[in-house]
């Protein structure tokens, strides 16, 4: 079998909800995505049989703790981690990320320097720029071109230098959708001996992940965005890890990777996540036997899911293309984004727009009464639209289909724009 929309989304409860008569179409993914029934009853397993603190002599308590390593596994399958106790798990990507700014504040002195850049989304901004603010550290920024919206990578030489230490850079934009060249990037930071850190939050629901192959130090992504629960996912290099102070109670675990995970985590949530990395797998297994061959590499789940999101990626570049072209035939659109299809490789589904007359929330709320769920605003991604002039004017309107999404929704979220953008 190959790829089967009408398989996919029969396992997707929430597609076929109607509200008024009217089918919800979800473009709202890159805030968060629906889940697959899978996710949902392993979370409610979870609770009903498997609901205990972890560390006890009593079953519940062994059974939620194998829930805890399952999904850690799962996890490193999904990232290709080398490890298992390199997977740690948070409430999301932000928390983790603002706590181990903490640790990794321990390692640096005055005179050190850490790149930040102007296409991220603030959760991997904001926490860097406090700690740069707290040690009295320099921030060197790395912005993009407006015009092909991505970053010159002569220009992060031109700021890069032995006083680096730490890059944070996105895999993906939550508003732009460029895709970047984390690989590159990090082996610019590795040869200056800096740390990358690479927020991976809307790269990871679009392109396979591979952290040993990027080469980054730290990578942390949110599995609400992949088809999860709310919860995050933070991968550190063992030795990086090794070196850095955790900030965690006296009584909890000294070892990896307990010790980065701060009082007691949501073991439903957690369940729900290697449920998760388990849907990939099993659409990897049923549906992307072609795409089996670009990972020789690997076997098993770890080979199924990469992929799985081979496969989705091949899938949700038409979406794109025919969503960008759509978008393109209307007067007074501009793509805030990638719009050539040459570069169509150099970006995920994610498209914002503006329009030269209708702004953004007026888009996003005339879209809402037809039932079509959008996004408008900056989406936390402040330094974006700032770059980009379009802060005043209210950001973008933002469409981020996946691969449950359909040609169909595409085409009627276009027939529903065209009379409020040329009536
Ligand atoms: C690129 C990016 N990074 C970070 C975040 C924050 O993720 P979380 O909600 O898991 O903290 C988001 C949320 O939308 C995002 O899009």
């Amino acid at each position: 079998m190959s790829f089967d929309l009408e398989a996919i989304r029969s396992q997707f409860p929430a597609l076929a909800i109607t509200d008024n008569g009217m089918r919800r179409i979800y473009f709202d993914n890159p805030a968060g995505t629906q889940v697959p029934t899978c996710v949902a009853e392993a979370m409610t397993d979870c609770l009903l049989t498997k609901n205990a603190n972890l560390g006890a002599y009593f079953t519940s308590s062994h059974d939620a703790g194998a829930v805890v390593q399952g999904a850690r596994d799962a996890m490193a399958d999904f990232l290709n981690a080398p490890s298992s106790d390199e997977v740690i798990f948070g409430q999301n990507m932000t928390t983790l990320t603002l706590h181990l700014s903490r640790s990794i504040g321990r390692l640096l002195r005055p005179g050190d320097e850490i790149i930040l850049t102007r296409m991220d989304h603030d959760a991997n901004v904001w926490p860097w720029a406090m700690m740069a603010r707290d040690l009295g550290i320099e921030v060197r920024w790395l912005t993009f071109n407006t015009g092909t919206f991505e970053f010159d990578l002569d220009e992060l030489d031109e700021i890069i230098s032995e006083r680096t230490r730490l890059i944070c850079v996105g895999g993906a934009s939550n508003l732009t959708g460029t895709l970047n060249d984390i690989k590159a990037i990090c082996s610019k930071a590795r040869a200056v001996g800096a740390l990358s850190f690479i927020d991976g939050v809307q790269s990871a629901p679009h392109v396979a992940t591979d952290v040993q192959d990027i080469g980054c130090d730290f990578y942390v992504c949110s599995s609400y965005k992949f088809f999860g629960p709310h919860q995050g996912i933070l991968w550190g290099r063992r030795e990086v890890l090794e070196k850095l102070e955790p900030y965690k109670l006296r009584p909890a675990a000294d070892e990896l990777p307990w010790c980065f995970e701060s009082g007691t985590l949501s073991h439903e949530g957690i369940a729900g996540i290697g449920a998760a990395v388990d849907y990939f797998s099993s659409i990897g297994s049923s549906m992307a036997g072609d795409y089996a061959g670009n990972w020789p590499q690997f076997s098993g789940r770890r080979q199924h899911v990469h992929a799985a999101m081979d496969l989705f990626l091949q899938y949700e570049k038409k979406l794109v293309l025919r969503l960008i072209d759509g978008l393109l035939d209307i007067d007074g659109v501009t793509i805030q984004g990638i719009s050539d299809h040459d570069a169509i490789d150099r970006r995920v589904p994610t498209v914002g727009f503006t329009h030269n007359k209708i702004a953004p929330d007026v888009i996003a709320e005339e879209m809402a009464r037809q039932n079509i769920f959008i996004w408008s605003g900056h989406n936390y991604a402040v330094d974006v639209v700032k770059t980009l002039g379009i802060h005043e004017s209210g950001g973008v309107a933002r469409i981020g289909p996946v691969h449950y999404n359909s040609i169909d929704e595409i085409d009627e979220f276009l027939r529903a724009l065209q009379p409020l953008l040329s009536p």
